[in-house]
């Protein structure tokens, strides 16, 4: 038997299904009041500073993404102080923005914290990178990622590192320039160094273009569809783990692991069982720490260029340092440990 829509019947079945859908509207609302009653009306904890935890799940993430991020913390810090607590990207979080309470942080009380990251930057750097683990696999990695790092390792670096900034330098002549994003070029090219040893492969210009591409959606909003930056930068992601892996095979096969922290994870054996760092291991890692070097340098070097156009006798004892350093590396040898330099030494190894 066939129904037409004229039919009581159907006339019928269709008013049900309109009020299933009010039924299940009502309910989706109530629960989502429910959710703002409880964020709202649940005991303060007096441990936690001040500040606001936004919406329930959505936190404050919406508000950081749609105001300018430095007004988002600056307007926070002025009304709640130099910490505070907020919800961003899914997470509780406590900022911090003295120097105080980042030494308890980091150094004096460190042994109290244990890093962790949203989901999805987790995604995006990849899941086998040091930052995400602890235990025997972090401190392995880390002793790798130490030793690309020693002057034994960088000492091949520095004349191609030299030749960055002589390049850099004619450009920045008679130009007004943005200091932070100069010192990202420079501190991207230094990484890619570091990070793929001096002798650059054919395929680096291809590595570099998607490496730029992932970075534009790091910090966006994590919504997977297509066209938004942050799906974009999951594309690039895809593609930058096949072209590595390829650039991994294929140094694999050549045996010559050519430096930088990536020859030091090609040649990785761990102690017990003799075992090889898997592909996506060493991706992760390399990926990694190009995103923990970049920002993180440009930003500190940034500084101290400022500090050191405000301030012409620190100036003028860091030219003094500087012609020293020219001398020991223009001479027969870079010092094995790096006291004479310890300016150079303090900003880039201390934390690690
Ligand atoms: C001066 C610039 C830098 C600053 C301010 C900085 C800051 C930080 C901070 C705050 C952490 C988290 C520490 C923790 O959770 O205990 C960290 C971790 C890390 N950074 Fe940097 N960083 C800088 C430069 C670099 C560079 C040049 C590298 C390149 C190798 C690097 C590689 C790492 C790694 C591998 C970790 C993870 C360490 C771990 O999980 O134990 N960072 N950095």
């Amino acid at each position: 038997m066939q129904l037409s829509l004229s039919s009581p019947f159907a006339l019928a079945t269709l008013r049900y299904s309109q009020a299933a859908i009010l039924i299940i509207l009502v309910l989706v609302c109530s629960f989502l009041l429910l959710l703002l009653f409880l964020q709202w009306h649940r005991p303060r904890d007096k441990r936690l500073p001040p500040g606001s935890m936004g919406w329930p799940y959505v936190g404050e993430t919406l508000k950081l993404y749609t105001e300018n991020p430095n007004s988002f913390f600056s307007i926070r810090q002025k009304r709640f102080g130099d910490i505070f607590k907020t919800h961003i990207l899914g997470c509780p979080c406590v900022m911090i923005s003295s120097p105080e309470a980042a030494r308890t942080v980091l150094v004096t009380r460190a042994h109290l914290f244990k890093p962790t990251y949203p989901t999805s930057k987790e995604k995006m750097i990849g899941p086998e990178a040091l930052f995400f683990h602890q235990g025997s696999y972090h401190s392995r990695l880390k002793k790798l990622v130490q030793a690309s790092l020693l002057p034994s390792a960088i000492r091949g670096s520095v004349s191609q590192i030299e030749q960055i900034v002589l390049e850099l330098l004619p450009t920045w002549k008679s130009n007004t320039i943005n200091t932070l994003q100069e010192m990202k070029r420079y501190a991207f090219d230094v990484a890619m160094i570091s990070a793929f040893g001096s002798k650059q492969d054919l395929e680096m210009e291809g590595i570099k273009h998607l490496y730029r591409c992932l970075e534009k959606g790091y910090n966006s909003m994590p919504l997977d569809f297509p066209g938004t930056p942050f799906h974009k930068a999951m594309k690039a992601r895809k593609l930058l783990d096949e072209k590595l892996r390829k650039l991994i095979q294929k140094r694999r096969r050549s045996g010559r692991h050519e430096g930088g922290l990536l020859g030091i994870l090609l040649g990785a054996k761990d102690h017990v069982k003799l075992n090889q760092l898997s592909e996506s291991q060493i991706a992760d890692n390399i990926i990694g720490v190009i995103f923990a070097a970049q920002d993180t340098t440009a930003s500190v070097l940034t500084w101290i260029l400022k500090y050191l156009h405000d301030n012409q006798d620190l100036l003028e004892a860091v030219t003094v340092n500087i012609s020293h350093v020219n001398y020991l590396l223009t001479g027969p040898f870079i010092p094995s440990n790096f006291l004479l330099l310890p300016f150079i030494y303090h900003s880039t190894f201390c934390y690690l």
